[in-house]
């Protein structure tokens, strides 16, 4: 099975760590979020080959890539972010027998899900999860022998929407031939939504030539893309690989579950719970609960909760000299 990673996109939504490192490389639960789709289908024996679409900042995901596994990828450059779409199809050339099959997952997504029997489908597949907000996704419309009839982003609102099946991001596409056919197809019509090209689009276009898509209940779906949606992904990743044997530090009270990286210096402080602490960090006097915080970084005399905090940051808060008056606020 070939397997497409589209890491190209510029992960706005995560800035500012996403301006000094790709989003799929910022750390969730003590490791970058690609770590983990990869770990998963070298575990599983999964994938012939692995084809990466990398863009803005892509080096570092090369880099980390091949020290971190043993395992030949192939890296393919998106000159421009131009849309999901756009991305698959860079990972054309990879592709040269009609027998190919093509599974794609986004960089920034993890799945809890067997993978293994979503691809043992005799049709396509669209991993789906179901949702009580249609309207903040894209969602399936399917006919009466459930087959995908179609693909609608964003539906106005729960009443108009034709299921409450929210598409994840994993698809398994049978006939990778089409599949490329269909994406050149939306390209040089030009068939874009706000300037990008969508893979649900040529995913249509396949539908409307023959090809059979159901969908895959996808229970465990961890988005990465937000804040509050990493932050997320940080707790459930926490609570699956909790560590029995810990380390002790000075004062400090570790509330389960963390992680704790290597060399780091912690003293009167209390970690957790749901607290990611990269390696080397020095942490005093302070209090860390449901926060990623990156290597190198140094955190004293503060109260830290739901937050981010990059690599090498320093976040210190110094005593005060005050002459406050009554009622006040500060
Ligand atoms: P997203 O749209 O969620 O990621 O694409 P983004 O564009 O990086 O994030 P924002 O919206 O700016 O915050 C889902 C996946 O598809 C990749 C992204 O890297 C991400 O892994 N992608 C997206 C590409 O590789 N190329 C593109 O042109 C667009």
């Amino acid at each position: 099975m070939k397997v497409i990673i589209p890491v190209a996109g510029f992960g706005k939504r995560l800035r500012p760590h996403t301006l000094t490192n790709p989003k799929v490389m910022l750390n969730v639960g003590g490791k970058p979020m690609i770590h983990y789709i990869i770990e998963q289908l070298i575990n599983d024996n999964i994938a012939s080959s692995i084809i990466l679409i990398t863009g803005f900042l892509g080096e570092k995901i090369k880099d980390y890539l091949n020290s971190a596994f043993n395992f030949k990828f192939t890296f393919v450059e998106q000159d421009e972010a131009k849309g999901l779409g756009h991305a698959v199809h860079c990972a054309e050339d990879s592709f040269n027998n009609k027998n190919d099959e093509a599974l794609i997952i986004l960089g920034d997504t993890l799945f809890d899900v067997d993978l293994k029997k979503m691809i043992s489908n005799e049709h396509s597949v669209i991993g789906v999860k179901t949702v009580d907000d249609p309207k903040r996704f894209g969602v399936v419309e399917k006919d009466e022998r459930g087959y995908i009839r179609k693909f609608i982003e964003k539906p106005a609102s729960k009443e108009v929407s034709p299921s409450n099946e929210a598409i994840v991001g994993l698809y398994y596409l049978k006939n990778s031939l089409q599949l490329f056919d269909s994406l050149k197809y939306i390209m040089e019509n030009n068939i874009t939504v706000k300037d990008e090209f969508q893979l649900t689009d040529a995913l249509e276009n396949m539908i409307s030539k023959g090809e059979k898509m159901v969908t895959f209940y996808v229970d465990g779906w961890l988005d990465c893309g937000k804040p509050e949606t990493l932050l997320e992904t940080n707790r459930y990743l926490l609570n699956k690989h909790q560590k029995k044997n810990r380390n002790s530090f000075k004062n400090t009270l570790i509330t389960e579950p963390v992680y704790i990286g290597d060399n780091c210096q912690i003293e009167n402080s209390i970690i957790g719970p749901f607290a990611t602490i990269n390696s080397s960090c020095i942490i005093k006097n302070s209090i860390i609960s449901n926060s990623i915080i990156e290597n190198n970084s140094i955190i004293e005399n503060v109260i830290l909760e739901s937050s981010i905090i990059g690599e090498a940051a320093i976040v210190k808060k110094n005593s005060l000299q005050i002459n406050l008056g009554s009622f006040s606020e500060i």
